[in-house]
């Protein structure tokens, strides 16, 4: 699905800034050649740019990441933080999070990123049930994103942010025939964000769906 045509999407990646620099467009270069079948996964660089923004914006410290893959999206997290901040990085790979470890080095990041290698509703239901985190972005498997939604909001403090990513799943959320366990889940996870008055939010065309999140 092409919500902007491709001159238009020239246009909005270029104006992206910060722009990808050699270590992010190296990590996308390597993760197209070396995963071709998986190199979707990772997010844009627009995309990436808008995560340093709003983790920024946020002025946040302590941040979690749902789905890592080869780290482009945590880059651009950890960068967003200040020296003494940490992100939490979920994943269930160690292959695809090994390519990451060696792009964080690169970035200067290992000491801010500390990378979780379980399924993630383990790993946040094992956080403390305090109101500490104050940025999360969701983008693994779309069947878990109810739940990782509950347990980031419950731990998320007020003004903090969740954004969620691919919450249009390429156009099948307004196709009655996608009956996916996937398509499902996210159609849940949009309708439970609306109606949810713990939180404001706004459901933006960039990319496959990114919704923005602020709990009241
Ligand atoms: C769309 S990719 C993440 C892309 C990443 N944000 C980036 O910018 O490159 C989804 C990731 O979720 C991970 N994943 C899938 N199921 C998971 C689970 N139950 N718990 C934690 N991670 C999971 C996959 O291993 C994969 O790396």
């Amino acid at each position: 699905m092409d919500i902007v045509n491709p001159a238009l999407d020239d246009y909005l990646l270029d104006h992206a800034n910060p722009a990808a620099d050699d270590v992010l467009r190296d990590l996308a270069a390597e993760t197209r050649q070396a995963l071709p079948e998986q190199r979707s996964m990772q997010i844009s660089q627009d995309e990436g740019a808008f995560l340093t923004l709003l983790v920024r914006l946020t002025g946040a410290r302590q941040a979690v990441e749902v789905g890592t893959f080869t780290g482009y999206s945590a880059i651009c997290i950890a960068r967003g933080l200040p020296d003494d901040g940490r992100l939490i990085a979920c994943d269930v790979s160690e292959e695809w999070t090994s390519v990451a470890r060696r792009y964080w080095a690169r970035a200067g990041l290992t000491d801010r990123i500390d990378l979780r290698i379980a399924p993630a509703a383990d790993t946040l239901r094992a956080l403390p049930r305090e109101e500490t985190i104050d940025f999360a972005f969701i983008d693994a498997d779309k069947v878990g994103y109810p739940v990782y939604y509950e347990e980031l909001i419950t731990r998320l403090r007020p003004g903090g942010v969740i954004v969620l990513d691919n919450v249009l799943r390429g156009g099948r959320v307004v196709d009655p025939a996608a009956q996916e366990p996937a398509d499902i889940a996210i159609r849940e996870i949009n309708d439970i964000v609306t109606a949810d008055e713990r939180a404001d939010s706004v459901l933006l065309p960039m990319r496959d769906g990114v919704t923005v999140i602020r709990k009241r």
